[in-house]
């Protein structure tokens, strides 16, 4: 598979073997990382060496990682200070093993992203890698009885913090007007023509999907950004005709748990890919940004995730 098809092959070794000696210990911990292949893909199909990519919400920072080691400067915004210590130090030790390049993380808030990159910046950023949270607590890390002494499985490192401002704990509605917000700011840091590239994935609360991919098109749309493609990134591996499923522990449970009820969930087993395009002229209006909401799914019903 070339870097021309919609769907991208970003997971021909697991998650685990991609990040390998390139992440410092305690990166696990974050619960929601990127798959740095996908982050790798988007960078080397749409930059070049030496441009400016930006993750605006940049957890650990892989997309900081991966851009350094493709020879793209990067810069980070990172809500945590836990996440954004760690994408500093990830960022240093990549420095550290290519021997080249740089990165610069902020912790702060990317809803004022333009208060937190410099100036001279604004208008020179190529392209955004980015990924929203997706619900306050995300599958974590799972300990067996022999690991932890303890009757039954332990769950760890689900969350992503304990703030309620953070993205990840607010309503979905909340989330996507935030995220609107941090996308019309990437518009002021963008160069005209720059990519912006939104990984995300269909995700279940209580039970009923919840179409994320859908609702960030009709919020990258409302922030102006112009949408290009929707492609599809695997999180399967390929062997001959079959896929290689990688899936967490709870989400073979929550799977099995649902098919043995005789409902015939699915292991999610990629990421919606969305891609916008900074229209050329600065001035382009935003549209409301709550132009998502028709598109959202009323909770209900107990369930799986
Ligand atoms: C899906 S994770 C991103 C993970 C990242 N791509 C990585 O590989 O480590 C989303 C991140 O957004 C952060 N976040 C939430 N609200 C934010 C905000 N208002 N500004 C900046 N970051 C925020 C969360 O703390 C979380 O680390």
């Amino acid at each position: 598979m070339s870097d021309r098809e919609s769907v991208w092959n970003t997971a021909p070794t697991s998650a685990p073997a991609q990040r390998a000696d390139r992440y410092v210990p305690g990166s696990n911990a974050h619960p929601a990382k990127m798959l740095p292949a996908i982050a790798a893909h988007a960078i080397r199909t749409y930059t070049k060496p030496g441009d400016l990519v930006l993750d605006p919400m940049c957890g650990i920072g892989t997309t900081l990682v991966e851009a350094i080691r493709l020879h793209r400067r990067a810069l980070g915004v990172e809500y945590e200070s836990r996440w954004a210590r760690l994408a500093r130090a990830n960022v240093a030790h990549t420095v550290r093993q290519v021997e080249q390049g740089s990165g610069r993380v902020v912790c702060g808030d990317a809803r004022q992203l333009t208060q937190h990159v410099d100036a001279d910046l604004h208008g020179k950023v190529a392209l955004v890698v980015t990924s929203p949270p997706y619900g306050r607590s995300a599958h974590g890390r799972v300990h067996c009885t022999s690991e932890t002494g303890e009757r039954g499985v332990v769950k760890t490192d689900y969350r992503y913090g304990r703030d309620p401002h953070n993205l990840a704990h607010v309503t979905t509605d909340q989330l996507l007007d935030g995220f609107s917000k941090i996308l019309v700011q990437c518009r002021a840091v963008l160069r005209p023509g720059g990519t912006v590239v939104v990984t995300t994935r269909p995700w279940r609360t209580h039970g009923e999907l919840i179409d994320l991919p859908s609702a960030v098109l009709a919020a990258g749309r409302a922030a102006g950004l112009v949408p290009a493609e929707r492609c599809v990134a695997l999180l399967a591996g390929i062997r001959g005709n079959r896929l290689i499923a990688r899936p967490s522990f709870f989400q073979m449970k929550n799977v099995r748990d649902a098919r043995r009820q005789g409902i015939p969930l699915h292991l999610v087993q990629h990421e919606d890919v969305l891609i916008f395009t900074c229209p050329d002229k600065p001035s382009a209006v935003p549209r409301p940004i709550c132009a998502h909401r028709q598109q959202l799914p009323k909770t209900g019903r107990c369930g799986y995730r």
